[in-house]
């Protein structure tokens, strides 16, 4: 039986899915180049460092280390996390964020005060703070996210804050910022107003009402000190059983509604239960998320004029084996990725794509050795099995996104009824069209059929599969296992057959005429 769907300009949805047809496995996928979902904005290829674990500290910055730079960088991940294509680096957290003062991390490095870190139990030196994390910024080629302390600070912190980054007056706050060595404002432009705050782990948690009437103060202050300062509301984190997620949402839109450019949004998902087929369809949960949060931000701007509110989603990730209340100190949050944690990853990317007229921002948690794609110990670092899907997508996936047409078959699992092996994404930018496709299958091809209704394929087809001998390979400092491989073919016409191996992510990469 055909599912039917109408397309409709500027509305997102996941791609259509037909029922599963007898014999082998066969796919079909339809292409309009006029059928547009969005603009992909890079910033849905970002990530995020936290003071958390070897992140920072071990991981983007180790100072006295030979593999580090003057200032502490480290070269190694530096030189990684420019080829993951970061495009905007979140930061100081996370949890973390919610008891930092930020001018604890300014001024002469052995001058700064060590403080007690109570989100994960640990002290921080306050080394790396906001000029260390700037010109990492400048330096990587990413745009800074700041994430203000709407925990346990106030509102005259968040302001000052603002100040100090961005303005050009003569100020107590601008001179300081030249005695500390910086002559002009870095001009930050997105601002979170705080982290998870809806989560009773959060230091400073709040309810809706009393986080909405808050942030309102420090958003007005924000803006006022900057008026081209794009701000972050802090949107549900918690998703769990019992979790009034919507509700959280809706209440702080209605006091944020005029001074917020985005709602943040969380999740983390796992396989606890070593369930390939479900866990592998995660992603069905995270787009339901979004379209909910879309029609909670349509209904808060609802009689609002010329106002825009997107979907930040700016924490995710696979999180699970690496998880609980004995998760603090030094090595924690270490999680080592496999080839499903892989496909699960591009799996959140096509959904980020597939939506990409609401969600502009999205932050893969974290960079390094934390929950990452870039692990690494005192001789060097390795690249995880989720790094390469990230990267692909960010180098590739660019200009349009795409509302394609699915004819795939499906499979259920304990948590969902119809779950389409064939999950893709589109990305058309000046005659290049990009398709992001995961077999969920684990152990059949899907013979999979392109078919282009406007234009033609004409010219070389490129192919880059990220795959490993097994679900649960993984890599190490040893050994690569999964790794993305590229081979080429020729493409011409408006049909372009072509065989998805069993759990496999590939990336397409064609030119229509
Ligand atoms: O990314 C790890 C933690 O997960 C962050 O600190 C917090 O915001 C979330 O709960």
């Amino acid at each position: 039986m055909l599912s039917r769907r109408t397309f409709s300009k500027g509305l997102a949805a996941a791609p259509a899915i037909l029922r599963a047809q007898p014999g082998a496995l066969r796919a079909r996928v339809k292409i309009d180049t006029e059928r547009v979902i969005g603009d992909i904005d890079q910033k849905l290829f970002g990530n995020f460092i936290e003071h958390l674990g070897r992140c920072i500290d071990g991981g983007v910055f180790e100072e006295k280390s030979p593999l580090s730079d003057a200032n502490g960088y480290r070269r190694d991940v530096l030189d990684a996390a420019k080829k993951l294509h970061v495009s905007i680096l979140r930061w100081p957290g996370g949890n973390f964020s919610s008891n930092y003062h930020w001018r604890d991390g300014i001024g002469p490095r052995d001058q700064r005060p060590p403080r007690l870190e109570m989100a994960w139990g640990t002290v921080e030196s306050n080394r790396f703070g906001t000029h260390e994390f700037l010109d990492y910024t400048e330096k990587l080629g990413a745009e800074p996210y700041i994430c203000a302390n709407l925990g346990t600070g106030t509102w005259e912190e968040a302001q000052r804050w603002v100040e100090y980054c961005n303005s050009a007056a003569d100020t107590a706050m601008t001179r300081l910022r030249k005695q500390n060595g910086r002559r002009d404002p870095w001009k930050v432009t997105y601002w979170g107003l705080g982290n998870e705050i809806d989560g009773p782990w959060q230091m400073g948690h709040r309810s809706a009402d009393d986080y909405g009437k808050f942030a309102l103060e420090a958003a007005k202050l924000m803006k006022l000190t900057d008026p081209a300062v794009k701000l972050i509301a802090a949107g549900s984190s918690n998703f769990g059983a019992g979790s009034d997620w919507t509700g959280w949402n809706r209440t702080v839109l209605e006091y944020l509604k005029n001074h917020a450019d985005y709602l943040s949004l969380h999740t983390y998902v796992g396989n606890p239960q070593n369930d390939y087929g479900d866990f592998l369809a995660s992603s069905l949960e995270l787009s339901s998320r979004i379209k909910t949060a879309e029609g909670i931000i349509d209904a808060a701007l609802s009689g609002v004029r010329n106002r825009k509110i997107y979907i930040a989603w700016d924490e995710w990730n696979v999180w699970y084996r690496a998880r609980g209340a004995q998760e603090r100190g030094r090595r924690i949050l270490e999680e080592h990725y496999n080839l499903e944690d892989a496909l699960v990853v591009a799996t959140f990317l096509n959904a980020f794509v597939n939506h990409a007229h609401i969600v502009k921002i999205a932050n893969m948690a974290q960079l390094v050795n934390v929950i990452a794609p870039i692990f690494t110990n005192e001789q060097g670092l390795y690249l995880q099995t989720i790094y390469y899907p990230l990267q692909l997508f960010a180098a590739n996936t660019k200009g349009k996104a795409l509302e394609l047409f699915v004819d795939c078959p499906s499979y259920k699992s304990g948590r969902f009824d119809e779950i389409p092996y064939l999950d893709v994404s589109a990305g058309f930018d000046n005659g290049a069209l990009v398709l992001n496709v995961v077999n969920r299958h684990r152990d059949q091809p899907l013979e999979t059929e392109f078919e282009v209704e406007d234009k033609q394929f004409s010219g070389p087809l490129e192919i880059t599969e990220v795959n490993g001998p097994d679900i649960k390979s993984e890599n190490n400092f040893d050994s690569v296992n999964v790794k993305p491989v590229q081979h080429s073919m020729a493409a011409q016409g408006r049909k372009l057959p072509y065989r998805f191996p069993p759990h496999s992510y590939t990336m397409l990469r064609a030119q229509l005429v």
